[in-house]
């Protein structure tokens, strides 16, 4: 007999089951229903159509001379602004011009706009201001920058993840915006893809866990986003935005349904069940329907299916691009009908106001109905009555206190440190004993901008300049660290290109062991799209030269991609994997490298080996047929070293046959059998072993950090709800079938039956 996983929730429903969501029950809001009527009804058109239309910040500011100059000074330009929100109504404005801005700043802009908003305007309703806080408040200036989302991820922390929303939204309401472009919850599964490192890596499970603990964070427990340092957070790029074809941004997706439920759904599912308040749009296609025109994704799956109670935003241009790009509509016109039609509230148009005059003249025909408009503004209206706006929307100054505070950049930190993967330590080479004498080199050494990447300070995070250099780059961590006349620079190789491999290699010889620093330069989104996902030539040379002296060689790599190291891993003594650790990534990597602190991360995603084996760790028994078929990536999913060890002894399961509906502990001795203390990642996976879509492998289900004193051990206890033995059946829904599944904790392994 089959269960589905509704019939199951109605039996949880009626207390016949009592079980709980593996991420926590659907939050009721206050719905402000009658507020939002009323407001409704003294609307004119044309105030509805500037609410659903949002603008960049660029279209109300002076111009800047182009090309923007680094830094430069940014002014709103009254006169626009007037324009923009009295004679257009606009209902939204975004982003920075430019590069991030002081508090100060920041405090004037808003204050300016909803000036405008509250006080030149018929029915005084605030402006709603986003910003793509990515990892931290990243476009304030001083901001507690965390690590990138992928670097989060290999925490495998959900409470210091968040910490890291609740930090975030405190600094971005600091700033006085409201409205956070993020969590991405986009599955990496496509390691080629831009934007892998904004994600929270290739498990549904675990980038639902984590990015429930940011929309948390971000938002509070009962999403009380009124309180003054909460935001609204906006979930994004819905639907299967992450796993293009060619692994190039913004460009096709095939995913049939039944994948798109099983991997790409879960992490948006479980976020609309934590009560997030919108939701911004995958810019490109599924199966040759782009997302922005699709009816079925966003409203029959995403408000009728899930239930989501928020509102939709566009991405940037992306409903003129249903004409423009994906040539789905004839005309511009023809493209915001369909997406407003689709279940888009607001337009992110972004330059101008194309969008409201073609809206309006589309309602004057009667192209789009007015209770579409209606139900699309009232959405709007809803999360600025739930933000506090029409009571204050102004920036509170109270909130400077703890901006960048000790406290925040303790807990930052605290995450950088975390988020380390060590990867090899070949006889223990790591830690490093103090005053070792080092040659520091390779293209990531010096510069802190390849710690954090895209979305710092500016969109590309690449200008080094801008930086605050009171933070320490991965060589100014190390002399601080070993003393600086232990350290010796040789640049080596820039990204792309070789600079002085052999001076590099002749400072080799006179250090005892090589801190290389190898990886990516900073990018985000289109540019940063590669044809090669292998570490570029001139770094490999440089690794091969130093590996050729015999000195021990130790990989640090800073990258938001598993750029592939196949060539040089073998002759690597010690890897550490930092991804995008952020602005105190250095003094982490640093601390770790010197022994201060002990890695205790894990990798989110597979590692691969080869450019066209990109087999994941969920793969189906098939992927692992023989020899020549088998899972053998340079580093699994759920790996990383520790300078202590771990021992797992007596998994027991309360049952080894299971009722309908039931159950299931889970219980491990976790022992800490090293001389120093750590952190493990308990992970529990589980295999359906027989079932009628052909199962998975194995699939991660619940995991724990937990800290170990040397030679402590502690039983770690996990409960496997039903739902969790479920998988997408032929019908595309939850589907849990009788028979034999094995739980795997560490080493161990046992079977249970399913009646
Ligand atoms: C990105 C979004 C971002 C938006 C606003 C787009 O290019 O895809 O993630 O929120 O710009 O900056």
């Amino acid at each position: 007999m089959k269960i589905s996983v509704p019939t199951l929730l109605v039996l949880m429903s009626a207390g016949v089951l009592g079980l709980t969501s593996a991420y926590g029950q659907s939050i009721p809001k206050p719905d402000f229903t009658a507020q939002v009527d009323k407001l409704l009804a003294q609307m004119t058109v044309e105030e509805k159509v500037g609410q659903m239309t949002q603008v960049t910040i660029d279209v109300v500011s002076k111009d800047m001379p182009a090309p923007l100059q680094p830094g430069a000074r940014h002014q709103l330009d009254p006169a626009k602004l007037r324009t923009a929100i009295t004679k257009y109504h606009v209902g939204s404005i975004l982003n920075v011009m430019g590069s991030a801005y002081s508090v100060d700043h920041w405090h004037e802009i808003i204050t300016q706009i909803q000036d405008v908003a509250t006080r030149e305007t018929r029915l005084k309703i605030p402006v709603i201001y986003g910003v793509d806080a990515i990892h931290g408040a990243n476009y304030t200036t001083g901001a507690t920058i965390f690590p990138q989302s992928l670097g989060m991820a290999a925490t495998w922390n959900p409470g210091l993840m968040r910490r890291d929303g609740e930090i975030t939204a405190y600094e971005v309401r600091a700033s006085g915006i409201p409205w956070n472009f993020n969590p991405v919850l986009d599955i990496g599964r496509q390691p080629l893809w831009p934007r892998l490192f904004e994600t929270f890596g290739e498990d549904p499970y675990l980038a639902a866990t984590m990015g429930v603990a940011y929309v948390r964070g971000l938002e509070g427990e009962e999403n009380q986003i009124n309180q003054k340092d909460k935001v609204a957070a906006c979930l994004k790029h819905y639907l299967g935005y992450s796993f293009p074809h060619t692994g190039k941004h913004r460009t096709p997706a095939y995913i049939p349904e039944i994948m798109l439920r099983e991997y790409f759904l879960p992490t948006f599912k479980a976020a609309v069940e934590a009560g997030a308040h919108t939701v911004m749009v995958n810019s490109s296609e599924i199966n040759g329907v782009p997302v922005h025109a699709s009816h079925y994704y966003l409203t029959e799956l995403l408000r009728d299916e899930l239930g989501f109670e928020g509102f939709v935003v566009s991405d940037w241009a992306d409903i003129i691009n249903l004409h423009t790009r994906e040539r789905v509509a004839a005309t511009p016109k023809e493209a915001v009908r369909q997406a407003v039609m689709a279940g888009i509230a607001m337009s992110m148009v972004p330059l101008d106001f194309s969008f409201y005059d073609h809206l309006l003249a589309l309602v004057r025909e009667g192209a789009v109905p007015m209770r579409r408009i209606d139900e699309a503004v009232g959405r709007i209206l809803r999360v600025k009555f739930a933000l506090g706006l029409f009571e204050n929307p102004y920036p509170d100054k109270t909130l400077r206190s703890k901006f960048a505070s000790p406290e925040f950049r303790a807990v930052a930190l605290q995450a950088a440190r975390e988020s380390l993967v060590l990867l090899k330590n070949q006889n223990n080479l790591l830690p490093l004993a103090p005053s070792t004498k080092l040659l520091v080199t390779g293209p990531t050494a010096d510069k802190l901008s390849v710690l954090n990447g895209g979305w710092t300070i500016t969109w590309q995070g690449n200008e080094e300049s801008l930086y605050p250099h009171e933070h320490h780059t991965i060589l100014e961590a190390l002399q601080e660290k070993f003393g600086k006349p232990n350290v010796t620079h040789v640049p080596g190789a820039s990204f792309q290109e070789e600079i002085d491999v052999a001076a590099a290699v002749q400072a080799a010889q006179s250090a005892q062991a090589v801190i290389l620093c190898l990886g990516e330069e900073a990018y985000c989104e289109t540019p940063g799209n590669i044809m090669d996902l292998s570490l570029p030539r001139a770094q490999l040379n440089l690794a091969q030269a130093l590996q050729q002296t015999g000195k021990p060689v130790i990989l640090v790599l800073a990258q938001g991609r598993p750029r592939l190291i196949r060539e040089i891993e073998e002759k690597s003594a010690a890897i550490l994997a930092a991804f995008l650790p952020g602005v105190q990534g250095g003094t982490a990597i640093a601390e770790v490298l010197a022994g201060e602190v002990n890695p205790s991360g894990k990798l989110p995603i597979t590692y691969p080996r080869h450019p066209n084996d990109l087999t994941l760790y969920d793969h189906k028994f098939s992927e692992q047929a023989s020899e020549h078929q088998s899972y053998k990536p340079q580093f699994p999913f759920g790996f990383g070293l520790s300078y202590t060890t771990f021992a797992y002894s007596d998994l027991a399961l309360d049952k080894t046959r299971l009722k309908p509906g039931e159950a299931l502990t889970v219980s491990v001795t976790v022992k800490n059998t090293g001389t120093r203390a750590g952190q493990e990642i308990v992970q529990l996976y589980l295999t359906d072993l027989y079932a009628s879509i052909t199962p998975h492998n194995q699939r991660l289900k619940r995991f724990e950090k937990i800290p170990l004193a040397p030679g402590e051990s502690r039983r770690v206890t996990f409960t496997l709800q039903p739902q969790d033995l479920s998988f997408i059946g032929r019908e595309l829904k939850p589907t849990i079938e009788p028979g034999e599944f094995k739980v795997a904790v560490g080493p161990l392994a046992q079977q249970f039956w399913l009646e």
